[in-house]
């Protein structure tokens, strides 16, 4: 089985297609294909367990390990990362707060994960959707004047800049330890090998290189709110047994509020980044 049905007319695609046939790897060109013209692709129904998820992923390309995991000498077997709000499943859970904000998984690294995998396993009572936003169709369509105002300019990106959302007074041990994770020099508008370009935003960003404080957020809010307006964006309401993959390159996401102590919990595997920023 395999049909493909669009979710919006500039992101999203929905895909009913049968375990045998996702991870046989039959389908895994049309799969990257579809994924850098949609966005974002539903397998609605997928039912992949843990092991089923992580062969999939490496159908459509290679494998890739946390960075907290890489860090901590704890890489070990390929397994899938809880995304959950608690401490007990998830010891870095704090971090995972930045993901209620838009935002590029993997901007502290020069070249970002190629895509991010999600399968549902506990579902939030309340909220807990996840929106996407397609970020070469904002680019495409932005008005003359703001791609001109874009064109060349250089975006500091920081992980203690993406906490502050979630937690806007933190004590200085606690700065000092974001701040160890990392700072990155980013072009807001990414020209792909493609020849594609695509905006460069989200809960990292910190500041427009060369302007003031205040021309810098007035010019990265205006962006994003742009990016993320309706016909840019695709909200995925989560059944049990749904997998999502979403292009970390052409899109921005975000997880909807919901509790802390809700019991949601996601697991996700990454496709290794192919292309750097530039
Ligand atoms: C992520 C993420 C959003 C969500 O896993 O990178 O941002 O809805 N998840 O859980
Ligand atoms: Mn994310």
């Amino acid at each position: 089985m395999w049909e493909v049905c669009d979710t919006a007319p500039k992101i999203g695609s929905l895909i009913r297609a049968d375990k045998a046939t996702l991870l046989s790897g039959v389908r895994a060109g049309e799969i990257r294909d579809l994924l850098e013209q949609r966005g974002v692709l539903v397998f609605r129904g997928a039912g992949l367990s843990d092991a089923e998820q992580i062969e999939f992923t490496k159908t459509l390309g290679t494998f890739a390990h946390e960075k907290s995991e890489q860090r901590a000498g704890q890489e070990g077997e390929d397994h899938v990362y809880p995304i959950t709000m608690d401490t007990a499943i998830n010891p870095n859970a704090d971090y995972l707060k930045g993901a209620f904000f838009w935002h590029i998984d993997g901007t502290m690294a020069q070249v970002p994960i190629r895509a991010s995998i999600l399968s549902a396993r506990r579902l939030a009572a309340e909220g807990g959707d996840t929106e996407f936003c397609n970020t070469y169709a904002a680019w495409d369509d932005l008005p003359d004047d703001l791609k001109a105002r874009c064109e060349g300019r250089q975006v500091i990106h920081s992980l203690w800049r993406s906490q502050l959302y979630h937690d806007p007074e933190p004590s200085y041990a606690k700065l000092q330890q974001w701040k160890s994770c990392g700072e990155n020099t980013l072009p807001l508008v990414w020209t792909h090998q493609s020849g594609r370009k695509s905006l460069v935003l989200g809960n990292t960003a910190q500041q427009v290189v060369g302007m003031d404080v205040s021309d810098s957020e007035d010019l990265m809010i205006r962006l994003r709110d742009w990016a993320t307006s309706p016909q840019f964006t695709y909200r995925h309401k989560w059944e049990m047994g749904d997998t999502v993959i979403w292009d970390n390159t052409g899109t921005m996401h975000r997880a909807t509020w919901y509790a802390v102590d809700s019991d949601r919990l996601m697991h996700r595997t990454k496709l290794e980044g192919e292309e750097a920023f530039a």
